[in-house]
C-alpha cells in the first residue's frame, strides 16, 4: 500500500526517542490516521494500525500470532523481541496452547473481586507515600507516583519492605531497553545485570514462601492449580518479573498523566473535587486521553490485509492504542479531556487474549493515588520547575512533573 501522504514519519520518529514524538505523538498519529488505514514504515519494517475499529479487532483476533519466534527474520518485532532466542518468552509474547495454560493458572489473583480486597492496603501504602512528602513544591513523579506501583506489587508478593527500593531500580533498568528498537549498549548491559537481579531474588523468595506458604499473591501462584497443573519454578519467576516490570512504569505513569491532565484542565479538576464518586470515570478517561503504553503488537498467522491493504504472514502489525484512543470516528473531541464522557471505553489495556492481566489493580491504584492527591493538596497546581517526559520506548510518562500546593 503506498501512504496518501508520501512523507510520513518512520522509524526513530515514530518513537518517544524523538523529541516530536515525545512531546505530541497525537499530532503525529492523527495525521497518519487520516492518511492512511495501514502505514508501512520501511525503516524498521512495520506497519502501523491507527483507526479504532482495525486495532480493536486486531487486538481480538483469535488467530494472530505473540510469539516474536513467529515473525519474519529481519521484521520489527522479530529483531526487537527476540525472534531468534530458545527460550520461551513470558506470557505477553506467548502463543496457544502454552498462554491460555498460564494464563488460567494465574488469573484468579487479579479477578476485580480478588483486586478489591487489596484497595485498603493500597490506601495504607499511598497514605504512608503522602506522609513522607514534606515540602510544598516536590516532584510528583519521583516522590510519589513512582513509588506507589512497586510498593503495592511487592506488598502484595509479600516482599519486606527494605527490598522495595532494588525492587524499583531493577524494574526501571530492565524496562528501559526492553521496547527499545534503538537501545544504548550501556542500557543493554546494566538491564542485563539488573534482570538477574531480578531472577536470583524471586527464586530466593520462591525458596523462602514454599516452606512458608502465607496469603501474599505469592504463595497464591505458588499454590495455583488448575486441573492437576501447577506453575514451574521457572514460570513461577518470569510471571513475578513480568507482573513487576508490566504493572511499574505504566502505573507510575497513569497517575503523572492522569494529574497532569487534571491540573492542565482546572475545570475538570474541580468537578472531580466537587464529586468524588468520578473518579472511576476520571481514570477511565485519563486512560483514553494520555495511555501509558502506546502501541502494542501482533504477528498475522495468515496473509490479511487491514482495509484492503495487504499484510503477509509474520510480518509486524503494530496497533497504536494511543492513536485508537482519539480517532474522532470513534469519540466525540477526541482531544477534549471530559472526565464525565459518557463513553470512555478505550484500547489502553490492549485486548483479547492477552488484554492486561494488571488492569484491576491499575486502576484501583490510580484510583487511590489521584482522590488522595487532590484530598490532601487541593490547592495544587504546576510548578514553575515544569516537567520532562521520559524516554522509555512504547511508553508514555514523565521523568519528573513539579507541582506546587
Ligand atoms: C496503567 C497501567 C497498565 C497499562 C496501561 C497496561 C497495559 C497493558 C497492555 C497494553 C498489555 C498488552 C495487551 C495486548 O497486547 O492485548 C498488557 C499486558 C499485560 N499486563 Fe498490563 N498494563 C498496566 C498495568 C499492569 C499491572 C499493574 C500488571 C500486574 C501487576 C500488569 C500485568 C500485565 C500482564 C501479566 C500482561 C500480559 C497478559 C497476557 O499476555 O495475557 N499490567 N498490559
Amino acid at each position: 500500500m503506498n501512504d496518501l501522504d508520501t512523507d510520513l514519519p518512520k522509524g526513530i520518529a515514530l518513537t518517544v526517542l524523538d523529541e516530536r514524538y515525545r512531546s505530541n505523538p497525537y499530532i503525529i498519529l492523527d495525521r497518519i490516521r487520516r492518511a492512511t488505514p495501514l502505514h508501512h514504515d520501511d525503516e524498521l519494517n512495520q506497519h502501523i494500525a491507527t483507526h479504532h475499529d482495525d486495532v480493536k479487532s486486531i487486538l481480538r483476533d483469535k488467530d494472530v500470532w505473540s510469539d516474536p519466534r513467529k515473525g519474519k527474520q529481519g521484521s520489527f518485532i522479530y529483531e526487537l523481541l527476540g525472534g531468534a532466542n530458545d527460550e520461551e518468552p513470558s506470557m505477553l509474547l506467548m502463543d496457544e496452547p502454552n498462554h491460555k495454560r498460564l494464563r488460567s493458572l494465574v488469573s484468579k489473583p487479579f479477578m476485580p473481586s480478588a483486586v478489591e480486597k487489596w484497595r485498603p492496603r493500597t490506601r495504607q501504602v499511598v497514605t504512608r507515600i503522602l506522609d513522607g512528602i514534606n515540602e510544598s513544591e516536590f516532584d510528583l513523579i519521583k516522590d510519589f507516583a513512582n513509588t506507589i506501583p512497586t510498593v503495592v506489587i511487592a506488598e502484595l508478593l509479600g516482599i519486606d519492605a527494605s527490598h522495595h527500593d532494588n525492587f524499583k531500580i531493577w524494574s526501571d533498568q530492565s524496562v528501559k531497553t526492553a521496547f527499545s528498537p534503538f537501545p544504548d549498549p550501556n542500557d543493554l548491559k546494566v538491564a542485563e545485570i539488573a534482570q538477574q537481579k531480578l531472577d536470583d531474588f524471586f527464586l530466593k523468595e520462591i525458596e523462602v514462601r514454599r516452606k512458608n506458604l502465607g496469603d501474599d499473591l505469592l504463595s497464591e501462584l505458588i499454590r495455583a492449580e488448575e486441573e492437576g497443573d501447577k506453575l514451574s519454578q521457572a514460570e513461577l519467576v518470569l510471571q513475578c518479573n513480568l507482573m513487576l516490570i508490566a504493572g511499574n512504569v505504566t502505573t507510575t505513569d497513569l497517575i503523572g498523566n492522569g494529574i497532569k491532565a487534571l491540573l492542565d484542565n482546572p475545570q475538570q479538576l474541580q468537578l472531580l473535587k466537587d464529586d468524588p464518586s468520578l473518579i472511576k470515570n476520571a481514570v477511565e478517561e485519563m486512560l483514553r486521553f494520555d495511555s501509558p503504553v502506546l502501541n502494542s503488537a501482533r504477528i498475522p498467522n495468515r496473509d490479511m490485509d487491514v482495509q484492503g491493504c495487504p499484510i503477509g504472514t509474520g510480518e509486524s502489525l503494530i496497533v497504536s492504542l494511543a492513536s485508537a484512543n482519539r480517532d474522532p470516528n470513534v469519540y466525540p473531541d477526541p482531544d477534549t479531556f471530559d472526565i464525565k464522557r459518557e463513553d470512555t471505553h478505550h484500547q489502553s489495556f490492549g485486548g483479547g487474549r492477552h488484554i492486561c492481566l494488571g488492569a484491576h489493580l491499575a486502576r484501583l491504584e490510580a484510583q487511590e493515588a489521584i482522590l488522595a492527591i487532590i484530598t490532601r493538596y487541593p490547592d495544587i497546581k504546576h510548578s514553575q520547575k515544569g516537567f520532562v517526559r521520559a524516554t522509555v520506548p512504547s511508553f508514555r510518562g514523565m521523568e519528573s512533573f513539579w507541582v506546587t500546593t
